[in-house]
Order: structure tokens, then sequence, then C-alpha cells
């Protein structure tokens, strides 16, 4: 792909008028920042093993600036409630990137997409963000700029929000499920095929949680242990399961879930997230398997090893999680928005900004982004600042998108094909043939991408975003 240059950048700000202002103007939500200074995040390149054999080149990596590391997973960073959370990103790579921290509801100017909320971080420079996240959860970090190769070969990290309120846990562990595309030479190799990328999308063939296949973490036995699952991965959809253990469900995409339910299976699509609150085994030594189902053959995710004498804890003695202060829709008063998931039937080449792949196969309203529009630059819709919309989501493809907000949250009010729970989400699995409707209060200002976390959807048109005034 080619990125866009300092001096062609400038040329289409002028060019993407809509943009050019926009970043001028953005309005931010008024935070207090502490004095407390920002942790520094390096993305940079190296070489690492990860399947064990040998190095594999060109990983791409997120580190903490003078704390050298040996675990080339990237650092899962921790913020507080209503604290303001400060990071820096040290662009250490050839290429421009920036940081979308997914989920975060957080002012428009901190969301990290280019050329909609912050110009490129070019190699060498830095640049500051700062936010004070309203809700506690499970949540991410990614780039938005050539994004299937650079979350593709490894820039994507854990951001647990604590609240103090939370009930205590024996242990946790964080699982950040990605794969990688290596050949047998233990080298990346192309990172999708267009035929895959115009179907379910091309997967990995090295499968990792916290960039080690199948790894395996000792817990406290009998003890209650908080699991956080995230599936950081371009394409792979998890159907996951723990054998061995007893565990409920406690929060899904970072909201804490309002009535606790056993872990039976539990779907987990790119972007999204799973909290389990899991009862390890009573006797030293158990082994407890997480895996994926999905496939035909199950797949093991990670193990867990209970160690130490008996706890003897029990789920029932958890308290509830802190709730998150959800925005009440105004269901009588809502805008309907439909939103058609389609597939286009163009296919050429075409240029973009920051990270085209080269095709377009996929659609919002017949719109491949950026589209053939008279202003490419268009909002999917304009939204009004306190107004609730039902988006009408409808899936006319045979394959299944986990769609993606930012910066606000939704929560599924009905749909043709299931069953739904009110939760409160960012990301949300449709389901071939699916309608779904998805409420939102338009709670925050500024420019919001909406699109396919299956990345080479997205990269292929399945994007667009919401204009909140
Ligand atoms: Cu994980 Cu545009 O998002
Ligand atoms: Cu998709």
């Amino acid at each position: 792909m080619t990125f866009v240059s300092r001096r062609t950048l400038l040329k289409s700000a002028a060019v993407l008028g809509a943009y050019g202002t926009g970043l001028a103007v953005m309005p931010r939500l008024s935070q207090a920042l502490t004095a407390t200074d920002p942790i520094e995040i390096e993305a940079l390149t190296g070489d690492v093993p990860l399947d064990g054999k040998q190095a594999t080149r060109g990983v791409m990596r997120y580190g903490l600036a003078g704390q050298p590391s040996t675990d080339p997973s990237p650092p899962i960073l921790r913020a507080k409630r209503g604290e303001t959370f400060k990071a820096q990103l040290i662009n250490r790579l050839d290429e421009p990137t920036t940081i979308h921290w997914h989920g975060i509801r957080l002012p428009n100017d901190q969301d990290g997409v280019p050329f909609v909320t912050q110009p490129y971080v070019y190699t060498g420079d830095r640049f500051d963000y700062a936010f004070s996240p309203p809700d506690a959860g499970t949540f991410w970090y990614h780039p938005h700029c050539n994004t299937l190769t650079q979350m593709g070969r490894g820039l994507a990290g854990v951001l647990v929000v604590e609240d103090d309120r939370d009930p205590v846990f024996d242990g946790e562990v964080v699982l950040n499920l990605r794969d990688f595309r290596l050949g047998s030479d233990s080298q990346f190799i192309e990172q999708f095929k267009p035929r895959d990328a115009a179907k379910t999308g091309t997967f990995g063939t090295l499968r990792t949680a916290n960039w080690q296949p199948e790894p395996r973490y000792d817990v406290p036995t009998g003890g209650l242990v908080r699991l956080r699952i995230v599936a950081t991965d371009v394409t792979r959809i998890y159907n996951l399961r723990l054998n061995g253990a007893e565990a409920q469900i406690i929060a899904i995409d970072g909201h804490p879930v309002p009535e606790r339910r056993a872990l039976d299976m539990a779907v987990v699509s790119p972007g999204q997230r799973l909290d389990l609150a899991v009862r390890i085994a009573d006797s030293e030594g158990a082994e407890m398997v997480l895996e994926d189902i999905r496939p035909s053959t199950p797949k093991v995710v990670a193990r867990f090893r209970a160690v130490g004498s008996s706890l003897k804890r029990n789920l029932g003695d958890l308290g509830p999680l802190a709730v998150n202060a959800g925005v009440e829709a105004d269901l009588s008063n809502a805008t309907e928005i439909p939103l058609l998931l389609s597939a286009t039937a163009e296919n050429s080449a075409r240029d973009s900004i920051c990270g085209s792949i080269g095709y377009s196969f996929w659609a919002i309203n017949k719109v491949p982004y950026p589209g053939d529009t008279p202003d490419p630059t268009a909002p999917i819709a304009d939204l009004k600042l306190g107004q609730t919309y039902l988006l009408n989501v409808e899936n006319v493809t045979p394959h299944a998108h986990p769609i993606h907000l930012h910066g606000m949250n939704f929560k599924a009010i009905s749909s043709n094909k299931r069953e739904v729970q009110p939760l409160v989400s960012d990301t949300y699995l449709v389901l071939p043939d699916e309608k779904v409707q998805l409420a939102l209060v338009a709670d925050n200002l500024g420019d919001w991408v909406f699109h396919c976390h299956i990345i080479e959807h997205q990269k292929t048109g399945m994007t667009g975003y919401f204009k909140v005034t």
C-alpha cells in the first residue's frame, strides 16, 4: 500500500475540506488533566520467535519506553474509571501509525483515526493521548492505519479500566487472542487473499493467546479468577468453552451483564471482549482448558493449572461489578436509520488514504468507503447530540460481520434471528440474513467511524462514519 506523504497530506487536507476544517474545530469534552506523566508507548518492529521454531522477522510490537521486556506481547495498560489516562505514542515503525482506543467513550480528537480525528503520526513523531474513561471494564488499543498489516503483525493490546468498587478476585488472567499468518519458514506470508477477503476473511496460520501457542497459566486451586478475554484477531470468530471449571459470564464488551449466567459456549468475534468469573477446581494440579469449538476439531486456546491448597471460594460470594452508567435511549422518539450491509459488484483496485488494500468487496448502504460518490467524505448519517437513533442493520450477505462503532455505545433491541439481550456494547456480530435494531443515543460530539471489524471487510468498503453535531 502507499501512504500519503506529508506534502500530499496538506494537499488532500485542502481537498477534503470537511476533514481539514473538522480537525481544527472538533469539540472536545472538557477534562481536568493531572500532572502525572504519560506512559510512553513505542510502536516498534523486531524479530520474535512466535511459533517456537525460529524468529519471525518484521513483527510489530508495542513496548513501554525505558522498560525493555522479553515478552513480545503488547503491554496490558491499566486506567481507572474517571481518572485521566495519558499515553504518548512514539512511532518507531518505518510507516505512519496512530492508536485507537477500542470501546472507550472519549473526546473525538483522542479516537486515533487518521484523517477523521487526527493526522498521521509519522516515523519518529510522537502523539499525546489523554482521556478519562467513563466506563470500567475490558477494552483494547490498536492502530487505525494500514490496519491489516499493523494489526496482523502484532499491534493490538489490552486496556483494562479498573474500578476500585469491583469485587476482589484471587487472580486475573488477561488473554489477548489472535493469529499470525506465517509460512513454514516462520516468516509472514501475504496478509490476505482477495478471494477470502470477499468471503469470511483470510485466517492466520498460527493461533496464539498472548502471542504464545496454547500457553498455560497457574491459577489458585479453589480460587476465583477473573478471565479477561479479548479477540484482537483481524478475522477469526471464536466459540469459546471452558472445560474443567465452573465459569460465569460477568461482562461482555467491557460492560457488566445485568444477570450473570453460567458459561456454556460464548461467541466472541473480532473486536469483542468476554469477562468470566472462574471457580478453579478444588484439587491441586487439576487442569482446565479453554477451547475454541467453532472449527470442527476443537482447538486449545489456553490451559490453566490449579496450584496451592484450595482456597475453597464460592462463585456466589462474588459481589457485582460496578455498573457503567449507561445512557437511556428514548425509543418513543427514535429516528430510524437503515444500514444495509452488502457485497459490492465492483471489485477493482482503488486508491485510498491510510491503508486501502486495493479492492472493494463490501458496502454500507451500497457505498463502498471511500465511495465513488461526489463527496467521498460524506457521513452515513448526521446525528444530533442527545437524540436517540435506531440503527436498522440488515446483513444481506452470506457472511457474519462484527460491526463496530467508535466513541458511543448501543444496545441491541430486536433481531429476526435470535433472542437478543439488551446489552451495552460497541461491537455486534451481525449474522448472515440477520436484521437487528441497535438503539443508540448520540451522546458524543464528532465524527465516529462505524465499520466491520474483520479488517479485510473494513478495508474493502464496509466502513463509514456518523457525524454528531
Ligand atoms: Cu477496534 Cu475502528 O476499531
Ligand atoms: Cu465484515
